[in-house]
């Protein structure tokens, strides 16, 4: 399956670069896109030192106009697109009461708007191929996480976009899946530990780990990890698997 091209939103961020470099480990084409700057640049850098094919585009998945650019772009360079990977996202909590209409509208128009119009515009070559498309949702799009209503929001409307899609897109031969990830070890979770954890960035930490039926046992996921799970998704033996919400995050949110 070597060669085939992958759009990869978020590319630069702790599980898109992991994912970019596993699939490039295979010949797999890489498109990374992500906010501009010099994280994009690296991160495209680290998969190209391999010898791998990557490119960065500049994305701001907020904009409609961007998402449909940037396809063209990646499937341009690429010569077809065959996976499309939705791994940007933003984090929010903090109580209901305090919210601002500006934090609604970033955390859905990232997490949720970008995603849907990224796999819009996608569709078209997506069926040429019969691709795949992966979601990277959370434990917060199954369970609730208290203080965090509106994260929950976007990752629980990600994950019934995908199991809608993937019912429309299957007769094009698209699959679409979403993985549903707990704490995993990313810049993520120490932007919300530093700016969410007060004083106690580390304890902030402890208490995520808290949640955990593990217990004292309880440690973040890799991203390397959840790389894994997706290239398995990416794969032909991966057939009958559409319109899944599958959980990676230690029983975070199989009950309590
Ligand atoms: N880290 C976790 O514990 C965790 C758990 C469950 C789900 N998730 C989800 O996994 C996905 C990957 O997150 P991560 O943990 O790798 O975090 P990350 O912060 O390392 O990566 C997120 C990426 O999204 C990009 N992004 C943010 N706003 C954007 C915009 N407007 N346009 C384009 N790109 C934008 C960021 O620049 C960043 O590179 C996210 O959707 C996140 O919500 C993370």
């Amino acid at each position: 399956m070597a060669g085939r091209t992958v759009l990869i939103a978020g590319g630069a961020g702790g599980m898109g670069l992991a994912t970019g470099l596993r699939l490039a480990a295979d010949g797999e084409r890489i498109v990374l896109a992500d906010l501009p700057g010099q994280k994009l640049d690296d991160a495209v850098a680290k998969i190209a030192a391999t010898g791998a094919n990557a490119i960065g585009l500049p994305l701001d998945i907020r904009s409609v106009a961007a998402c449909r650019e940037v396809v063209e772009k990646a499937q341009e360079w690429g010569g077809s697109l065959d996976i499309l990977i939705n791994a940007a996202g933003v984090w929010l909590e903090g109580p209901a009461a305090e919210v601002r209409e500006d934090q609604w509208d970033l955390v859905l128009d990232v997490n949720l708007k970008g995603a849907f119009f990224l796999i819009s515009a996608a569709i078209p070559y997506l069926s040429q191929t019969q691709g795949v498309v992966i979601n990277i949702a959370s434990d917060a799009g199954i369970v609730g996480n208290n203080g965090a209503a509106i994260y929950c929001a976007s990752k629980g409307g990600l994950v019934l976009l995908t199991k809608a899609l993937a019912l429309e897109l299957a007769p094009q031969g698209i699959r679409v899946n979403a993985v549903c990830p707990g704490d995993t070890a990313t810049p993520m979770v120490e932007y919300q530990a530093k700016t969410f954890g007060g004083d106690d960035p580390d304890g902030y930490k402890r208490r995520l780990l808290g949640h955990y039926p593990q217990g004292e046992r309880a440690r973040f996921i890799q991203a390397e990890e959840i790389a894994s799970f997706i290239h398995y998704l990416c794969q032909p033996a991966a057939a009958p698997i559409t319109g899944a919400a599958l959980s990676i995050d230690f029983g975070v949110s199989a009950g309590y």
